[in-house]
């Protein structure tokens, strides 16, 4: 396990380009693959989760081919000799740390006619897996695992998938990408309720390919496609990435930073606006559209913050912000609350006890609630010694509030920044404390 020192910084300065977004790296993987033919990826994630995809995806017959070495992804080709003739795989697939290629995979799986058995790391075993594995089997999937066929790891025989209406218990746009996959090769339409909306990267993805869908108030409703079209995509800059240093610069008081090709689909966007409410500087430029995506160029300065509040459908659009949104709320002034947030219990770790634990240990003034947090901001942070949790969020988010702390913050379990955003440590190093 590695241990981090952070000291803090007297200024935050420099341009930076966030890693590739890791949502649209999984989906342009796995839905090119679900298509027969190829595909070219450029600036493909090269963070830990994006590859156990690639290594699933292999293990079903898809070839991938990188132009540049290990843990430096950054073109890749998917040929792919589609669903239909996946094969089975020999082993067992192992999505490792990563919810998104779990459960789109169900997905897929259900669609084809072998066995396959999906597992993860102890993390990924104790997530939720019924919220997918329940609609995929009113369609006919046949899906066994531990916990009452509720966690990984889970065997999975698919074929022949009617079509079903469904209402998703939670907003989650891994199951509704889970069910529109699995959608698509069943034999008559799917209609699904979403309590609310949740990240698109999906459904812009799939219509591009060719596939029939309409979305009205929250309900999709999708026509099986006998063909999908492979599409090659450029993937932008990762929001949930690029929020470490949008809040690292507005919270520290000696802050000009400028962070390049950005993706700002506005299902992912709203910590921009909640920062912008809280009184941060915050100003896009170059804004224009690279792969199907909204993508900007993203200005932050140091701000005066003041405390929000947030919750409702604002939820599932900030799903993976919450973590650096609680230590802005730390550095700004009043009491912040996030509510309707149970969800994020489910998240790598339970994130609404693993934030407040961990900041509080850092000198921070945050309650742990049922279904969210209460942050008392005091514009302070001591600093000391907070784990990761073996949560890649939760160690970025300590690494920054070593950046505003009074005194050294040291991040244990500091690797697992790997999973999302393996320079993570480097561009830390150089907007805090290089001389530009
Ligand atoms: C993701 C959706 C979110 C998010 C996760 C990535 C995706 O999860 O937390 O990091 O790429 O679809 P839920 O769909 O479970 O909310």
């Amino acid at each position: 396990m590695i241990n981090k020192i952070v000291m803090p910084s007297n200024k935050i300065e420099g341009i930076l380009h966030p890693p590739a977004d890791k949502s649209i790296s999984h989906r342009a993987a796995i839905l090119n693959s679900l298509a027969e033919g190829q595909a070219v990826i450029t600036n493909f994630s090269a963070g830990a989760d994006c590859i156990s995809t690639i290594h699933c995806l292999e293990s079903m017959g898809v070839i991938t081919e990188s132009s540049s070495s290990p843990g430096e992804t950054d073109q890749i080709k998917i040929i792919s000799p589609g669903i239909k003739n996946f094969e089975e795989p020999s082993d067992v697939l192992n999505a490792e740390n990563s919810g998104t290629t779990m459960r789109f995979l169900l997905g897929a799986l259900s669609v084809t006619p072998f066995l396959s058995v999906i597992t993860g790391d102890d993390s990924l075993r104790n997530r939720p897996m019924g919220r997918i594995v329940a609609p995929l089997t009113l369609m006919g999937a046949h899906i066994v695992g531990r916990n009452k066929n509720t966690k990984a790891p889970l065997a999975i025989t698919g074929g022949n998938l009617d079509g079903i209406e469904y209402e998703m218990p939670v907003a989650s746009a891994q199951l509704k990408s889970s069910l529109m996959i699995a959608s698509l090769f069943a034999s008559e339409k799917t209609t699904i309720h979403q309590p609310a909306k949740s990240r698109d990267h999906t459904e812009r993805m799939l219509s591009a390919m060719g596939a029939q869908f309409s979305e009205i108030n929250n309900v999709i409703e999708i026509t099986p496609s006998s063909k999908l079209i492979p599409i090659n995509i450029n993937v932008p800059g990762d929001i949930s990435s690029a929020s470490f240093w949008i809040v690292a610069a507005v919270a520290h008081p000696n802050a000009k930073i400028r962070l390049n090709n950005v993706g700002i689909n506005p299902s992912r966007s709203a910590i921009i606006d909640i920062l912008r409410t809280m009184g941060g500087n915050i100003s896009l430029e170059n804004t224009r559209t690279a792969g199907g995506e909204p993508v900007a160029d993203i200005l932050v300065e140091s701000s005066d913050l003041t405390a929000t509040e947030v919750g409702g459908d604002l939820i599932p659009i900030i799903q993976d912000e919450v973590p650096i949104l609680a230590l802005a709320a730390c550095m700004a002034k009043g009491t912040t609350t996030i509510k309707n947030a149970e969800d994020l219990r489910n998240k790598e770790s339970d994130r609404l006890n693993t934030t407040a634990s961990e900041l509080s240990n850092l000198g921070a003034k945050v309650t742990e609630n049922t279904d969210g947090l209460s942050i008392h901001g005091t514009g302070y942070l001591n600093g000391g010694s907070a784990r990761s949790h073996n949560d890649h969020r939760i160690a970025m988010t300590l690494g920054i509030a070593g950046l505003l702390a009074k005194n050294v913050v040291t991040v244990n379990g500091a690797e697992v920044v790997d999973i999302s955003y393996p320079g993570f440590w480097r561009d830390l190093e150089f907007i805090a404390y290089q001389q530009h």
